[in-house]
């Protein structure tokens, strides 16, 4: 008798204390940091934002009035501000690219620069702290015998996804998100957008709680089972952040994916896209890789959310919808079913409009193609909303991405120019550009070569033989899970290879005026200064002669790189 009693009470015991060791365990916690003693109560709302872009140099616009800073320049720029702290996640690490890639291709260089610099953040005592999805990469084992801190995210473990984030926070002050990795073809070969937002602790503040979350979760095999409170938002879709963005009252906030990754208070990505589609009033255009209304993981599923949103904002609020896809080598034929299924909704429907066109790839010398527009971005006449990943229902599910949306607040149709108009008239010059076709009827347009040769059915596997450069590079764009359903559909065995990208043209060659130049502090800070003293401002076309200047060098050459003479 006695010792069944001994019994229960250890047993008891034994049970407390696992339960709490559990608790211990499963709590991300960030012992003793500091935050720079900026609060939330002192941060910072006064901001400035610029758009940034990269635009590889076979790809060149007409249009004039929409010239961003490259984003080689932007991110160095930031680099120049930093002075404490530079926190960076990235699907990928590919910035030093062989002798062979940048032989053919000068822009490429530009990734060693960028990677040579964050090196030099040492000298500099500044720490470089990294998230990564990637266990084993030669490039982040460099940085960190350099001077970074790497924690790895073991996604496979906790969602069976990826970590497809792609931010940088400095100083908890400024911030980086778009959607180019830190990649070289970011930097050359693909067409990229983000933004980066100067003096802006407030929002920089939550984007560095989303980091801080990946951080902790550092070789964690499970999710926790709660939150530490220093990850929850500070700001949402529902209580958004009122703040100056060049001298006009705008509301922000941060969204991040997937559900499991949300603490209190975090709006996810779905809410942040739904809530920008349903205030939407005159117009919705989306610039995105992929759109497949489908979640796949061991069965497929028709998936809805953002499908059903857009029919709403056709059929009852009359919203014109314009979707801007990319064609490249893994565009899943099924999309042009979706996407003409949405257009034959409008049909004999009043002022009812959805119009698609697919942003054409890029054809290699040996006749592969590859894809060319990697945005994604969402701009109504109010709001934008530019995140990490696809829409294609396996992203939102199991992959990690963050989210930024800016909104006017509803009122007078008078407002200052900001982000919201710049990214409007991106989207146009992009749009109206030499670079897209229209859908057409009952006609799927040929992304790729194995369409050609084989009209692929969902199931189609990409590990049987075909033409070579189409498939390999998995995580080029962005996992396109659904063309893996081979597989467990999120999960993404195969590593990035070095010498996928080949030159796109022979062309190139002469096109490129000489080696590249280097992103110096001060080329950095003319480009600043020219941000810093002029509001954009969009209605005004821009008559700054350094702005004339400007792009039309970089217009005329095909090449983002701006030589010394045109500051
Ligand atoms: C913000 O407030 C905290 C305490 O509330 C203080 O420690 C910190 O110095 C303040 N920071 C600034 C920049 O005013
Ligand atoms: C970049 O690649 C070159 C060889 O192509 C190598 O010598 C160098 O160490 C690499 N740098 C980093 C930082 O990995
Ligand atoms: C990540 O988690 C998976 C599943 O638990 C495990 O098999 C794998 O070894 C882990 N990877 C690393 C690098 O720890
Ligand atoms: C940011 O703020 C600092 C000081 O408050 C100012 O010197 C700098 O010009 C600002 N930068 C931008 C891009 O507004
Ligand atoms: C527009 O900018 C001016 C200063 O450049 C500012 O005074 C005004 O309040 C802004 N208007 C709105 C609607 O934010
Ligand atoms: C369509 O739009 C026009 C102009 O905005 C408006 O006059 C007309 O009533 C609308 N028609 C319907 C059926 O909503
Ligand atoms: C754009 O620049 C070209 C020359 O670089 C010029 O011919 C053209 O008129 C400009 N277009 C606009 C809309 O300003």
């Amino acid at each position: 008798m006695k010792s069944q009693q001994k019994c229960i009470v250890i047993f008891a015991l034994v049970c407390c204390f696992a339960v709490l060791v559990a608790l211990i365990f499963s709590a991300v916690d960030i012992w003793g940091e500091d935050e720079d003693g900026i609060t939330e109560e002192n941060c910072s709302k006064n901001c400035r934002a610029m758009l940034v872009e990269n635009i590889p140099e076979d790809v060149s616009f007409l249009d004039n009035g929409t010239f961003h800073v490259p984003l080689s320049v932007g991110l160095s720029n930031l680099l120049d501000r930093a002075t404490r702290v530079v926190e960076i996640v990235s699907p990928l690490w590919l910035l030093n690219s062989s002798e062979y890639e940048s032989s053919f291709q000068p822009a490429a260089r530009q990734g060693r620069v960028l990677l040579s610099r964050l090196q030099d953040l040492k000298a500099k005592e500044i720490h470089l702290r990294i998230s990564s999805g990637e266990s084993d990469c030669s490039e982040l084992n460099t940085l960190a015998k350099h001077n970074a801190e790497v924690h790895y995210v073991n996604m496979t473990a906790l969602t069976k996804g990826h970590l497809l984030s792609s931010f940088w926070v400095v100083d908890r002050r400024h911030f980086y998100i778009g959607s180019a990795s830190m990649d070289w073809r970011s930097l050359a070969t693909r067409k990229e957008l983000g933004v980066i937002v100067y003096n802006c602790s407030c929002l920089a503040l939550d984007l560095h709680r989303v980091f801080n979350l990946y951080w902790g979760l550092q070789y964690k095999e499970f999710i926790p089972s709660f939150w530490s409170k220093r990850l929850f938002a500070l700001y949402n879709r529902d209580k958004p952040l009122d703040l100056s963005l060049d001298n006009t009252k705008v509301q922000a906030y941060i969204s991040s994916s997937p559900d499991v990754f949300i603490p209190k208070d975090r709006t996810n990505d779905l809410e942040a896209i739904s809530r920008v589609i349903q205030e939407a009033r005159h117009f919705i255009y989306i610039s995105i890789i992929d759109y497949l209304p489908l979640l796949s993981r061991n069965a497929q599923r028709y998936w809805s959310r953002v499908d059903s949103l857009i029919r709403e904002a056709l059929i009852l609020r009359k919203v014109r919808v314009r979707l801007l896809i990319s064609c490249w080598e893994k565009t899943e034929p099924l999309t042009f079913n979706f996407v003409w299924s949405l257009r034959t909704l409008c049909m004999e429907q009043a002022n009812c409009s959805l119009e698609a066109k697919f942003f054409n790839p890029r054809v290699q010398r040996d006749g592969s193609v590859q894809g060319i527009n990697h945005n994604r971005f969402m701009v109504t006449e109010r709001a934008i909303y530019l995140g990490n990943l696809d829409w294609v229902g396996n992203e939102f599910t199991f992959n990690a991405g963050a989210g930024l949306v800016i909104s006017h607040p509803e009122g007078p149709e008078e407002r200052n120019s900001t982000v919201v108009e710049q990214l409007r008239a991106t989207f146009e010059r992009d749009w109206f550009s030499r670079y897209t076709r229209s859908l057409q009827a009952n006609k799927i347009p040929l992304c790729n070569k194995q369409q050609i040769t084989r009209p692929v059915s969902m199931k189609a596997s990409h590990t049987d033989d075909g033409p070579a450069p189409i498939r390999k590079d998995q995580r080029d764009s962005g996992p396109a899970p659904m063309r893996n359903s081979h597989k467990d559909s999120g999960q993404l065995g195969l590593k990035p290879r070095q010498h996928e990208d080949r030159p796109n043209k022979i062309s190139y060659q002469d096109m490129a005026n000489g080696p590249v130049p280097v992103l110096d502090q001060e080329r950095g800070q003319v480009k600043m200064s020219f941000l810093d003293n002029k509001q954009v401002q969009l209605k005004v076309n821009h008559h700054d002669s350094l702005m004339e200047t400007l792009s039309q060098s970089a217009e005329s050459s095909g090449s983002r790189e701006l030589s010394n003479r045109s500051l």
